[in-house]
């Protein structure tokens, strides 16, 4: 049997930075572990751009839908800012989602004990924290139809479509409850019910969802403002979180700084299975390609390791190698070696990204 097959895109700024880093720890599970894979690599975002003139090439694209699973660094920087929308980095980040049809998006967020501190929140409100938030990808607001800005009456009016189908919710919603039976069985479901109609039927389907499969699931509804407030007032009283793909935009950013650190946060996304079992799928670091610091050797691998840690679980069904890699992360935090972002004032002398690297390398061997 051949190799599972992995397309790595590193994209612009930090993404072929953090992406080295991972590309040593999957050399590590094929050398110490025999998982092996096959590994291509290509372009996206403004590096896509620069080589040809589209944030996504065709064939690139085609990759990506014949491969086991896709890992993105991040897309975009100021290089890029003046391009006509169509062209920007983005595009091919959302162009990918889109096509491969990863309708469910998992973002968990997860504060590692050593990092209670470095929330922006008290200790007590975030230790042990471990939320899931599952954000609709490839729908909603970001791709409905009317869109554009036109003149009317003399002005221009720009418009957008939130607009979500059954089906689509009926999906995300199954992947939700799927997902919570895995680990404390609750599900907080957020829209605008109160405002929308397409907040209604969000609530509609997701209720008939639980009731036909899912009964034995605790479910709630949220108006997604209250569960803005509720993530930083008592963020541990959500176990999987359930919303759209703007409200999730917004809420997992949200639900991201809990955790200490944007530089620490993987996630998944996820389609439909494929025809070997394995679901479409890419896994990305919450974090933007940080042109501030990009070539600097300061970017936090983490990430974008702990992603990877995101495909050994939902792609290849190695759950026990995903903790062993978490595991290994955690005990490096643990010792107090930090990259730049995660020292606190007074602290000097942080890792470089290559030696954050080694130093989970490091903790991999000590594993076995
Ligand atoms: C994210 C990002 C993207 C989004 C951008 C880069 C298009 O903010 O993945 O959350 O808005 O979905
Ligand atoms: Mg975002």
């Amino acid at each position: 049997m051949s190799n599972p097959s992995l397309l790595i895109l590193a994209g612009d700024g930090i993404g072929p930075e953090v992406m080295d880093e991972v590309k040593r720890v999957i050399d590590w599970f094929g050398d110490k572990r025999d998982l092996k894979f096959d590994v291509s690599e290509d372009l996206v975002g403004g590096a896509a751009y620069d080589v040809h003139g589209t944030a996504l090439a065709d064939e690139t694209m085609a990759k990506a839908l014949e491969v086991d699973a896709v890992l993105l660094g991040a897309v975009g920087g100021p290089k890029y800012d003046d391009l006509d929308f169509s062209l920007k980095p983005e595009r091919g980040l959302l162009r990918l989602r889109k096509e491969m049809d990863l309708f469910s998006n998992l973002r968990p967020a997860q504060c590692f004990d050593a990092l209670a501190d470095f929330s922006s929140l008290k200790r007590d409100i975030v230790a042990g924290l471990d939320i899931m938030i599952v954000r609709e990808l490839t729908s909603g607001s970001y791709f409905g139809e009317p869109r554009g800005i036109h003149v009317e009456n003399n002005e221009r009016v720009g418009i957008n479509t939130h607009r979500y189908t059954e089906s689509e919710i009926d999906r995300v919603a199954r992947s939700a409850f799927e997902l919570a039976r895995r680990r404390n069985n609750k599900v907080c479901s957020m829209e605008k019910a109160n405002v929308m109609e397409a907040g209604i039927l969000w609530r509609d389907v997701v209720n008939e969802v639980h009731q036909a499969d899912y009964a034995d699931v605790e479910l709630s509804h949220m108006y997604a403002d209250n569960g803005a407030m509720q993530l930083v007032r008592a963020p541990k009283q959500f176990d999987v979180i359930l919303t759209d793909n703007l409200f999730g935009d917004i809420l997992s950013d949200c639900a991201a700084m809990l955790t200490g650190s944007l530089g620490m946060l993987p996630s998944a996304s996820l389609g439909a299975p494929m025809e070997n079992g394995r679901p479409k799928a890419m896994y990305e670091p919450v974090h933007g390609s940080a042109p501030d610091i990009t070539g600097m050797g300061k970017a936090n691998p983490t990430a974008c390791i702990l992603s990877f840690a995101m495909a050994l679980r939902y792609s290849f069904d190695k759950g026990d190698e995903a903790t062993r890699l978490e595991n290994a992360i955690e005990s490096v935090l643990a010792s107090g070696v930090r990259t730049a972002d995660l020292m606190q004032a007074g602290e000097t002398n942080p890792v470089s990204t290559t030696e954050m690297g080694d130093a989970i390398l490091a903790a991999l061997e000590a594993s076995l």
